[in-house]
């Protein structure tokens, strides 16, 4: 046997400067979601999961790091939900606020601070922003023509006006966007407007209201997104969309009655905009956290504020906030904007109106301790580039096949042949063969890759580097067969380097997997350690005794995940009704129908036909004359009744035979309260041969 020595790890351990370190400190907001609706899946895929991971990583570094979230409690998506629950705004920001709160605590989302945009210190500071740059005077202030809905007797902004959006024809879209398109658009962009309040078309009415000139501020916010090409290239892609169709002034108040109040003479009735009062959310949390020592997150450069965010919010983080934060002049701006795409449920849009979701809070109470088998599945599954898919199928595969059969099994697999040979006591490693420092330089070289990644906000990568670490360390475990060995020497060292991966392991995994790491941390018996142990190769020192062992991950049967796929497809019925894009007929379809006006001449008794009905002789006019078809009418219509009346119906289909009669057309019915077809009919003033357009 070669007889090498144990690696120094600073030999190997590449120095790691990286971008991270370029500053003192770190503020890491992650998107304040609307208090309308619980945590979901999507939710924690698209913000919440990946800044957590980034935040555990800088604290794990020793990294000054806070961690800034809270509840969106104004706009219009809050007022909406109250309508619909019958209850008031505050009700319903009370309500959801605590329990968002409370899966987000209990999922192990470690924010420093968990605020909301309702509180007193939040409508001072929000107001406070405002009135700067009122006195500085940034706004224009503007008479524009607003929809009003006289019904409701109030203006409508954003989400209370729908219609067609004038790009891609969504008959949904709303005043403020077009989720079909993804289109930003305003109120009086939409074909056809109508108010969701009411249902009615709303009224232009003349009213004041302050803007942002984004349109003058355009050489500097371009300036800033040029300065960071090394965003992710769908959130540089889509500012520089923005920038070339030209920023236009936008406003930053509403004509509404539930927000942060517009703090200047004439503004009654009138709340700030919402996307101008949220990110000042961020502000304002971290001031409620740090009241002394606030500014220097905020304020000094040497700063790094990052916002984790979903796709929809990209153009309010990277162009309306910087460019407020530019005009306020005293704030730092984002260094980086990791925006992900969407995640699907099982095929399908997640959507909190349409109950199509894993809930958080669900998921807790149907998968009590299993918090890192989600955020396993969800990072490993992270929609960073594209648009993903969750399934329950996937969920349990990830779990089976990865987190028990590789790094569950590998960490037991070590502890139990520790106590079998070693009663449970690390055991020593002296000589080591040629393998057996390719395999410790190999370990010494993991940090930095997963540093690497997580640094370039490639939180999949990352995960998937962690997991080779388990991957490696099976493979090794497997190919020395340490258990068939006599040499307990050799035994021995092979199992102390087992140990050491798992050590790595309890350091690498923790930004991704927190609580596997706190079990794993007290079976090998250690306590907390640093990003900067990990590599290491000595982290367990000879004769350490391990603590008790037990399994990190448990199988999860077909019959649990059945039960999570028939919970979701019960909620499948009320999503028929929105039909999917392929149900949808085109106007093309609608053309193909050749439908006639015509004129009953005569009904005649059907005896023959299986179910009681009429046959019908029906005079279409010039072009197609007079033509056959059997009707199921008996039970409203006499024969008398029918002469003479007008009726529709398709002429184009082939002919049909019902018994020995050849039905050449189909005559149009709806059901009565009784689901009794009665007859569609066009009006006394229709022309016989007349089509339906
Ligand atoms: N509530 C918004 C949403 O869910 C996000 C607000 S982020 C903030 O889309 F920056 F405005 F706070
Ligand atoms: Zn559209």
């Amino acid at each position: 046997m070669l007889n090498y020595q144990r690696i120094q790890n600073s030999e190997f351990r590449i120095q790691n400067f990286t971008n991270s370190m370029r500053f003192k400190r770190h503020t890491v907001t992650a998107a304040l979601p609307y208090a309308n609706g619980p945590v979901h899946i999507g939710h924690l895929a698209g913000c919440y999961l990946p800044a957590d991971i980034y935040v555990r990583y800088l604290r794990l570094k020793g990294e000054d790091v806070k961690f800034i979230c809270g509840s969106d409690e104004h706009g219009v998506p809050i007022t909406i939900k109250a309508k619909k629950e019958g209850i008031t705004p505050q009700q319903v920001v009370d309500k959801y606020h605590k329990m968002m709160k409370d899966s987000f605590e209990e999922f192990g989302i470690s924010f420093d601070i968990y605020s909301r945009t309702s509180s007193k210190i939040h409508h001072e500071t929000a107001s406070e922003f405002f009135k700067t740059l009122y006195d500085k005077k940034v706004f224009t202030e503007e008479i524009t023509e607003q929809y009003f809905d006289e019904k409701a007797n109030q203006f409508l902004a954003d989400r209370y006006i729908i219609g067609t959006c004038p790009k891609c024809q969504n008959e949904n879209a709303y005043g403020d966007q077009c989720e079909k398109c993804g289109s930003t658009l305003s109120p009086t962009d939409l074909i056809n407007p109508k108010s969701t309040l009411s249902g009615e078309k709303p009224v232009l009415r003349k009213t004041k209201n302050w803007f942002l000139p984004l349109d003058k501020m355009q050489p500097q916010i371009e300036k800033y997104i040029e300065s960071h090409k090394d965003w992710k290239v769908n959130v540089y892609g889509q500012c520089k969309s923005w920038l070339d169709q030209k920023l236009q002034p936008r406003a930053m108040t509403r004509d509404l009655d539930w927000g942060v109040k517009v703090p200047v003479k004439d503004a009654e009735g009138k709340v700030l905009y919402v996307w101008f009062d949220a990110p000042i959310g961020y502000i304002s949390a971290t001031k409620e956290l740090l009241p002394n020592d606030w500014k220097k997150y905020w304020q000094d450069k040497e700063t790094r504020l990052i916002h984790f965010i979903g796709k929809d919010n990209i153009v309010f983080h990277c162009i309306i906030f910087p460019a407020m934060l530019m005009a306020h002049g005293d704030y730092i701006l984002a260094d980086n904007v990791p925006a992900n795409e969407f995640l699907n449920l099982e095929g399908d849009k997640i959507s909190t109106s349409r109950n199509w979701a894993v809930w958080l809070h669900e998921y807790l109470i149907d998968f009590p301790n299993k918090q890192d088998v989600l955020r396993y599945s969800l990072t490993a599954n992270a929609p960073e580039t594209k648009d993903n898919d969750f399934t329950w199928k996937d969920f349990q595969m990830k779990n089976n096949s990865e987190l028990v059969a590789i790094l569950g099994n590998f960490v037991n697999r070590t502890v139990v042949l520790t106590q079998k040979f070693f009663e449970g006591k690390v055991p020593p490693a002296e000589e080591f063969t040629k393998a057996d420092v390719l395999l410790m330089e190999e370990i010494s070289r993991f940090p930095q890759k997963i540093s690497a990644s997580i640094e370039a906000f490639r939180f999949r990568e990352a995960l998937a580097e962690m997991m080779n670490l388990a991957r490696i360390g099976n493979k090794y475990l497997a190919e020395n067969e340490p258990w068939k060995l006599s040499d307990q020497k050799r035994v021995g060292t092979i199992l102390n380097i087992c140990l050491q991966v798992c050590a790595n392991i309890a350091v690498l995994a923790e930004p991704f997997l927190p609580n596997m790491c706190v079990n794993l941390s007290s079976i090998l018996g250690i306590g907390k350690l640093n990003w900067r142990d990990g590599g290491r190769t000595d982290i367990l020192k000879t004769g350490h005794p391990l603590g008790i062992a037990k399994l990190l991950f448990e199988k999860i049967e077909d019959d649990v995940i059945e039960k999570q796929v028939a919970k979701l497809l019960a909620t499948k019925p009320k999503i028929e009704n929105v039909k999917s894009e392929t149900q949808m007929a085109t106007i093309d379809d609608f053309k193909k129908l050749d439908i006639q006006v015509g004129k009953i001449i005569e009904a005649l008794d059907f005896p023959e036909a299986k179910k009681p009905a009429y046959k019908l002789k029906i005079d279409f006019g010039k072009e197609i004359g007079i033509k056959n078809s059997s009707a199921q009418i008996t039970k409203n219509y006499t024969k008398e009744q029918l002469k003479g009346k007008l009726i529709l119906a398709v002429v184009n289909f082939p002919p049909r035979k019902v018994g020995p009669f050849i039905s050449e057309v189909l005559t149009l019915g709806v059901p009565d309260k009784n689901n009794e077809t009665i007859l569609v009919e066009p009006g006394k003033d229709a022309e016989v041969g007349g089509k339906l357009s």
